[in-house]
């Protein structure tokens, strides 16, 4: 998406991309797009396939004490949310970026910084050949998730971090089934949370809080069906079809927050400097919010010589990361089972969510974050 920007605006990137370009279109991530990063793709004219397969939600619901209650997204802000998967939006920009000229270089490994002090920072990294290469650039935008090479590239003594670990995890499937219901549903069950969520009038997508240090071996599909209906389903709901399980895995929760997202001409963006538990969907979203924000502050620099929006580009996305981590966390304590909670906690949780899908306050607070925080460009 910043490549996609930066283009526009007449400015030469290149993406150094680990993986391959098969294994960055087809591996199952996030499906749940912001109205605001389907603005995106719009600025950036890739919408043509999204518009067209793209499941737009204009509510949720929360179910607890064996009860769904809805939240109406639209009614409340006006704005809507789409199911679309990361993968396929990866696959939509790929192929528009190649078809525009743009260099994205796939099978990059070993990559590292010089001269981050200098005016022209060089990457260094051995091609999808064998070959070691460098490109020198203006800026480097580190876009390299939580385990990439760019926040490590930071003296830790200008880094301030903030940590923050769940006692649970998430067993994850795909499954080819049609949906339990046109919309999404976060349950809050005494035997932990589960979330049914889809990818296709066909394809759904199911989550269940599992221990922090489950062992997916445990978890037959018999096993994790069973656990489903029983977390899922209540007397006024339909039942949750079954299908062929075409993935599973665990997924870590965790709140991790880098500040600044900024040294000299290194940039972070999207989880090279934060990642939030997936509880709402906030990651992706997040991502593309940071290059928004980002591509902006490059636009103004090329075009003025201006650095102030570069200078306020740490603040400007931490600001709104810093949302989407309150929301993250707040979504994950409000929905989820805490074995080391005092009984009053649990009662409290009940009647927050209670008060949620009863007032217009409650359910308008849950829907402008859950629709997404507006980005400051
Ligand atoms: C999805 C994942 C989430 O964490 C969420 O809150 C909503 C949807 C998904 O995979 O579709």
């Amino acid at each position: 998406m910043l490549a996609h920007l930066l283009r526009l605006a007449g400015i030469e990137t290149i993406v150094l991309e680990a993986r391959t370009r098969d294994y960055c279109e087809t591996r199952i991530r996030a499906g749940l797009m912001e109205q605001g990063s389907v603005d995106l793709m719009e600025e950036v004219g890739a919408t043509e396939r999204l518009h067209r397969e793209a499941l737009v939600h204009g509510g949720i619901y929360l179910r607890f004490n064996g009860r769904s209650h809805r939240i109406d997204i639209h009614g409340t802000t006006g704005r809507s949310m789409y199911i679309y998967g990361q993968q396929e939006i990866v696959k939509d920009l790929i192929a528009l970026q190649l078809a525009a000229g743009g260099d994205i270089r796939f099978e990059c490994s070993d990559v590292s910084i010089d001269g981050l002090d200098s005016d022209r920072p060089t990457l260094r990294y051995v091609d999808a050949a064998g070959d070691e290469t460098r490109v020198t650039c203006d800026f480097v935008a580190g876009c390299d998730g939580f385990h990439g090479m760019s926040r490590p590239a930071i003296p830790e003594s200008v880094l301030q971090t903030y940590d923050r670990q769940y006692p649970f995890a998430w067993l994850g499937i795909l499954s080819e089934s049609p949906p339990l219901d046109p919309e999404l549903v976060y349950a809050h069950h005494p035997d932990g949370f589960a979330l049914f969520t889809m990818r296709s009038n066909t394809m759904s997508r199911l989550y269940l809080q599992v221990a922090v240090d489950e062992d997916i071996a445990n978890w037959s599909d018999d096993r994790i069906w069973s656990e489903l209906h029983h977390r899922l389903e209540g007397e006024e709901t339909p039942p949750l079809i079954e299908g062929p399980v075409l993935q599973k895995s665990i997924l870590p929760m965790r709140s991790f927050m880098t500040v600044p997202m900024r040294f000299r001409r290194l940039f972070l963006a999207g989880d090279s400097a934060h990642i939030v538990p997936p509880t709402g969907a906030k990651g992706m979203n997040l991502a593309l919010a940071d290059v928004a924000v980002l591509a902006r502050a490059f636009e103004t620099f090329y075009a003025t010589g201006s650095e102030h929006k570069l200078d306020a580009y740490s603040a400007t996305a931490l600001r709104r990361a810093w949302g989407a981590a309150r929301f993250s966390w707040w979504m994950t304590s409000l929905t989820h089972v805490f074995n080391d909670r005092l009984a009053f906690d649990n009662m409290a949780q009940l009647s927050e969510l209670h008060y949620i899908t009863s007032s217009r306050a409650g359910a308008e607070t849950l829907a402008e974050q859950y629709v997404g925080l507006p980005i400051e460009r």
